[in-house]
């Protein structure tokens, strides 16, 4: 049977305290929302529906699919409203699975599996057992153990409320009976809202069975409505991708403290120490090691490289057998050849550093383009920016620079040249020379200090 599947996303989430619409706000890098559909998708239905309210634009603007049905809620009245407002454009054949924005941890086996459950049962719907008391719908079951209702925590009444099975909001049914079902749902109740909920009270009632799938993993079916559950929800995420890091042969130093922000890329026996963030896309190589506390966006590293502690590198390209920081800061556009090394308060950017090169310590390299094996002296400053215009620094392979050099830009210096330590180099430089740009030390002899005065 055919499958369109309602993702409810109107709500503004009031107990998140924001502007930001609640779906939007983020898990492992990328809005809750997205979690959401890239389940739906894995489920290859006919056709994805979203329904949305506050903030549509924000949300239309961060989703941006071309393949989703977009339907406006303009005044959230519930649940059951907002599914109500998707269903005239989806056939009375078809099934329907609804799932909301905020519960965005749900893996597609488990939906599928319910899915499967609506071969003898009118309405399939995903409960898990909690043992914390939860602002959640309560399952009411009869003495047989068959679904009667749903009931929202605010009508629930005390035995109600110590009810430990509760709705995680997922639900499937065929589209003309939700249809029929929602025709008939009220807002007589503490929120005065139209509840999805109320449907099981009115499939029970008029004979239809309804089943529910107890969710093993409670986890997964985590709703979040405010930010200490985003923030539980996001260490779950990282947990998962912790754990598939480690299933592909990674070494973790410890699986709870690492952040993946995006996708994470990983050859053969990498390390990563602990603190350390990816953000973005990120690729390492084979035998790369990534120290603690270094962060990491939008940034590959080939094979055998290894990062030190506190670095931050920001989509650069980094080769293979390199070393970094610790303490480096290399920032966008940064490319280092094989066997490069930037030491300790280095900052490289928008800059191309040739194979085997070393810049050490304490040095801006910036709109550079510097050869291979050369060896840049601590405190050395490319002098790129006179105040309205960026310039260019190039330098051959092979060059010297001595300790606390500045490089007044455009300047070009030639092949093997050495530059003296000291110097400020405003002229171009001839391959295979010396410069030094310093004044001459000058020598007095017999020289008296200056006394204090009794
Ligand atoms: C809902 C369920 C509750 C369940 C819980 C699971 C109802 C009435 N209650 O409660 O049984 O245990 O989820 O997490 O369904 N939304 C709209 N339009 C609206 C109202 C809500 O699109 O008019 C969207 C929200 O954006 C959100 C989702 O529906 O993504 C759920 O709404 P929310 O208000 O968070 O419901 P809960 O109180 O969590
Ligand atoms: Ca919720």
């Amino acid at each position: 049977m055919k499958l369109e599947i309602v993702i409810l996303a109107a709500g503004q989430g009031r107990r998140m305290h924001s502007d930001l619409p609640k779906v939007l706000h983020t898990l492992a890098g990328k809005p809750m929302l997205a979690h959401v559909i890239e389940c739906a998708r894995a489920l290859s239905p006919q056709k994805i529906h979203l329904v949305t309210g506050y903030g549509t634009e924000q949300v239309r603007t961060a989703v941006d699919d071309a393949h989703i049905c977009w339907h406006l809620q303009q005044h959230q009245q519930g649940t059951g409203h907002a599914v109500q407002q998707a269903l005239p454009e989806v056939a009375d054949e078809h099934l329907v699975l609804v799932l909301y924005g905020d519960v965005p941890l749900l893996e597609p086996q488990t939906l599928q599996t319910m899915l499967q459950g609506l071969s003898d049962c009118d309405l399939m719907l995903l409960t898990a057992n909690f043992e914390e008391t939860a602002d959640l719908g309560r399952i009411v079951r009869d003495s047989q153990g068959r679904v009667v209702r749903i009931v929202e925590r605010r009508d629930a009444d005390p035995a109600t409320l110590a009810l430990r099975e509760m709705n995680t909001g997922v639900l499937a049914a065929r589209a003309g009976q939700l249809k029929h079902w929602l025709g008939q749902v009220g807002n007589d109740n503490a929120q005065q809202e139209y509840y999805l909920t109320d449907c099981i009270a009115l499939a029970a009632g008029g004979g239809h069975t309804v089943k529910a799938l107890v969710c093993e993993d409670g986890e997964a079916t985590l709703g979040i409505n405010d930010k200490s559950q985003l923030a539980r929800a996001e260490r779950i995420c990282q947990r998962r991708a912790a754990a598939r890091l480690m299933e592909r042969g990674v070494t973790l130093m410890d699986p709870e403290r690492i952040d993946i922000r995006g996708e994470l890329q990983v050859g053969r026996d990498v390390v990563i120490d602990v603190n350390a963030v990816f953000e973005g896309q990120n690729r390492l190589g084979d035998g790369v090691r990534i120290g603690a506390n270094t962060v990491l966006i939008n940034t590959t590293v080939g094979d055998g490289t290894q990062i030190h502690a506190h670095s931050h590198i920001e989509e650069a390209q980094i080769g293979s057998a390199c070393r970094l920081g610790p303490f480096a800061r290399i920032r966008p556009q940064a490319r280092l050849g094989d066997g490069a090394q930037v030491g300790n308060f280095v900052e490289i950017k928008k800059s191309d550093i040739g194979a085997g090169s070393k810049i050490n310590h304490l040095s801006y390299i910036g709109d550079t383009q510097l050869g291979e094996q050369v060896n840049v002296g601590a405190g050395t400053i490319t002098c790129n920016y006179d105040g309205a215009r960026k310039h260019r620094t190039i330098i051959g392979d092979h060059v010297f620079v001595g300790s606390d050099t500045q490089f007044v830009a455009p300047v070009i210096i030639g092949k093997g040249a050495t530059i003296g330590a000291g110097s400020t180099i405003t002229k171009d430089v001839a391959a295979g020379s010396l410069a030094v740009a310093r004044s001459k030390q000058e020598a007095v002899e017999n020289w008296k200090r200056p006394e204090k005065k009794s």
